[in-house]
């Protein structure tokens, strides 16, 4: 079997520039990485991605919500996640199941348990064997995000400091709750160091796996 390591944190956490990164290095030293992103990743998941973060869907209700993001995460469990890692590779996810938790279950206040069995159906019961999570302070990510985005902010981005501010906490608790499968790092770190440590970790493993 292969390794599936998946990336979760606050809005402006710098996930995508670690994973980047991270898959370059894996590819160096002769690994078959894949990296992929929730929601989204297939056809039909970008085709629900863009439903999920529209702006103008504010009707949305949050067990809607909740069911988009498991139904695009079912297809990329089974059309793109497990057959590589069936074939010995290693996924990098931007995101997976964890978001839901804190997203879904602390920021919009849904029955966690609830979303684990919503969740473990759609990826039939599928789990990362390791989690980086990159943790700032919720406006300090949101500022970043500022600063860089040009366009507008999508659906979930627009909502209340104090949702993201939950978001965050509930990362915690889950890493809290886990602590051998996550990694929390202190995003306001400079690059090369967090991506040091990351390496760290994703070596022990590959050691493991071998
Ligand atoms: P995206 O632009 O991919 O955000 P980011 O670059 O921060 O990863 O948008 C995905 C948004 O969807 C993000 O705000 C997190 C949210 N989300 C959930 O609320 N639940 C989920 O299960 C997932 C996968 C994402």
């Amino acid at each position: 079997m292969g390794l599936f390591i998946t990336f979760e944190g606050p809005e402006g956490s710098g996930k995508t520039t670690q994973i980047h990164q991270l898959a370059a290095w894996l590819g160096a030293i002769g690994r078959d990485v894949l990296t992929t992103r929730e929601p989204g990743g297939t056809r039909l998941g970008d085709a629900v991605r863009r439903l999920l973060l529209d702006p103008h869907h504010t009707e949305m209700r949050p067990e809607t919500e909740i069911l988009l993001f498991s139904a695009a995460r079912a297809q990329i469990v089974g059309e793109v996640i497990r057959p590589h890692l069936a074939r010995g590779g290693v996924v990098l996810c931007d995101r997976f199941a964890d978001s839901t938790l804190a997203y879904q279950g602390y920021g919009r206040r849904l029955d966690l348990n609830t979303l684990r069995m919503i969740t473990a159906f759609a990826t039939g019961d599928l789990a990362p064997d390791l989690t980086i999570c990159l943790d700032l302070p919720a406006l300090e990510g949101l500022r970043r995000k500022q600063g860089c985005d040009q366009g507008e902010w999508n659906r979930m981005e627009r909502e209340k400091l104090e949702f993201h501010e939950r978001v965050r906490q509930g990362y915690l608790s889950l890493a809290a709750a886990e602590p051998a499968r996550w990694l929390v790092l202190d995003a306001l770190r400079p690059v090369e160091e967090i991506q040091n440590e990351i390496r760290e970790r994703v070596t022990v493993y590959l050691t493991q796996k071998k």
